[in-house]
C-alpha cells in the first residue's frame, strides 16, 4: 500500500512519516462535556440507543468534528459493545458504566460463549464507520476501538466497574484455568472485530487496557500482555499496514513491558514525565499523549505551556499529541477548541 501524501496527518504519522507538527486528537473527544452531547442525550436517553442507531452514533461522532476538525475521529461506541454478541448481555447505566446482568464465575458459563459475528451482531458499525470516512475524506483520520480481554474480562466477571478488582483477582490468583479460558475466547472474538473495524474504514485503532495498571507488572506478564499479543498477531496476520495503539490507564511500571505487546504506538499517561517515558519505551516507539485531563482547567497560557513542553518533550518524529486519558466531563468547551487551535498551529520551527 505504501505511504501516500493524500493520506490524512494522523495515519501518516502513525506509519512513520516524520511531518512539520503532531497531529491531535482527545480521547472521549465526543462525550459530556460538549452541549450539543448533553441536548441529543434528551432525546436518546439510552446509550445502547445513542451508540447502536447509525445515524445518532453518527451525529454524535461527527460533533467534535465539527467543533474543533480534530486530526482524528473515534467512533463513538464503547468497549462493552461487542459483549452480547459473544453471548454476554450488557447495558451501560448513566454516570455509573457498564453493567453484565450475569457475571461469568463459572467453565459452563465459558463453554455457552461463542465466537463474534460482527456482520450479524454489530450491524451498526459498518454504516457508522463508513459514513464517518465519508464525511471526513483525507482531512481527518477515522479511528477505531476496542476493549482489551483482561479489561473485557474484569467487566464480564466483576458484573460492573470495580475499585478493587476481588473478583476476578480471586479468580486470577486462585482458579487461574478458568480466567484463561475466558481471555483465550476474548481475545479471538477481539481481533475479529478489530479486523471487522478495518474492513469497514477505520484506519488507525486504539485498544483499551483500561484495568491493566491494576496488575502487578509480574501478573500483566500473565494476565493481560498475552492476550493483547494474542488480538496484535492476529490483526497484523491480515492487517499488517493498520496501526494500532494500546493504552493501559497507570501504566507508569508498565512502559518497558508493553512494548512487547504488538502495538505500533504506546499512549502514555501525565503520571510519567513524556521525555522519560521516550527514554523507557525506545526511540523506535512512537508514542501518544500526555497531559493531564485537569490541564483545561487551566488558563490559555497554561494550557499553552503544556502542549509545547510535552511536543518538546515527545520529539518531532513519532508522536500524536493527546490527553493522558479522556477528556473530563466538566471541561469548558472554549478551552478544548483552545487546545485543538493551539495544537494545530504549531509547526517544527516554533517547538
Ligand atoms: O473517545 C470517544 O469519544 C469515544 C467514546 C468512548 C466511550 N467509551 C463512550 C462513553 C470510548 C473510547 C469509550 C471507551 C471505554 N468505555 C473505556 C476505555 C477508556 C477509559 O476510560 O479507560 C472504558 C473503561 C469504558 C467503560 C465505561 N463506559 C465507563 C467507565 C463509562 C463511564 C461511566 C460514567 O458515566 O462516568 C462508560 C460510559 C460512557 N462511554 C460514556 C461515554 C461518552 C458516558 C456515559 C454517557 O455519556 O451517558
Amino acid at each position: 500500500m505504501g505511504i501516500s501524501s493524500n493520506d490524512p496527518f494522523l495515519l501518516r504519522v502513525a506509519r512513520g512519516e516524520v511531518l512539520d507538527r503532531p497531529p491531535v486528537w482527545m480521547m472521549r473527544q465526543a462525550g459530556r462535556y460538549m452541549k450539543a452531547y448533553r441536548d441529543l442525550r434528551e432525546k436518546y436517553p439510552s446509550f445502547r440507543d445513542r451508540s447502536e442507531i447509525p445515524e445518532v452514533a453518527i451525529e454524535i461522532s461527527l460533533q467534535p468534528w465539527k467543533a474543533f476538525q480534530p486530526d482524528g475521529v473515534i467512533l463513538f461506541s464503547d468497549i462493552v459493545t461487542p459483549l452480547p454478541g459473544i453471548g454476554i448481555d450488557m447495558d451501560v447505566a448513566e454516570g455509573k458504566g457498564p453493567i453484565i446482568y450475569s457475571p461469568i464465575r463459572t467453565s459452563e458459563q465459558i463453554d455457552n460463549l461463542h465466537p463474534l459475528e460482527p456482520e450479524e451482531s454489530l450491524p451498526f458499525i459498518k454504516p457508522i464507520l463508513q459514513a464517518l470516512r465519508q464525511e471526513v475524506g483525507n482531512k481527518s483520520t477515522v479511528l477505531g476501538f476496542v476493549g482489551a480481554p483482561w479489561t473485557l474480562a474484569a467487566y464480564a466477571v466483576e458484573g460492573k466497574g470495580s475499585k478493587t478488582y476481588s473478583i476476578i483477582k480471586n479468580m486470577a490468583f486462585s482458579d487461574p484455568s478458568i480466567l484463561h479460558q475466558l481471555l483465550g475466547k476474548l481475545a479471538d472474538s477481539i481481533a475479529t472485530y478489530v479486523r471487522y473495524q478495518i474492513d469497514c474504514g477505520a484506519q488507525v485503532v486504539q485498544m483499551f487496557d483500561s484495568w491493566a495498571g491494576q496488575l502487578s507488572p509480574q501478573d500483566y506478564e500473565v494476565f493481560a500482555l498475552p492476550y493483547q499479543q494474542r488480538v496484535f498477531q492476529q490483526v497484523k496476520a491480515t492487517h499488517p499496514e493498520t496501526p494500532v495503539i494500546l493504552l493501559a490507564s497507570g501504566s507508569a511500571g508498565l512502559l518497558e513491558r508493553m512494548t512487547q505487546s504488538g502495538a505500533d504506538i504506546i499512549s502514555v499517561d501525565w503520571a510519567v514525565d513524556m521525555a522519560d517515558a521516550r527514554e523507557r519505551l525506545g526511540k523506535h516507539m512512537k508514542v501518544q499523549g500526555n497531559l493531564d485531563p485537569g490541564v483545561l482547567f487551566g488558563s490559555k497560557e497554561f494550557i499553552r505551556d503544556r502542549i509545547l513542553d510535552t511536543v518538546r518533550k515527545a520529539g518531532n518524529k513519532g508522536h500524536i499529541l493527546n490527553l493522558g486519558h479522556g477528556v473530563l466531563p466538566e471541561t469548558p468547551e472554549d478551552n478544548v477548541a483552545f487546545f485543538f487551535e493551539t495544537a494545530k498551529n504549531l509547526n517544527a520551527v516554533a517547538v
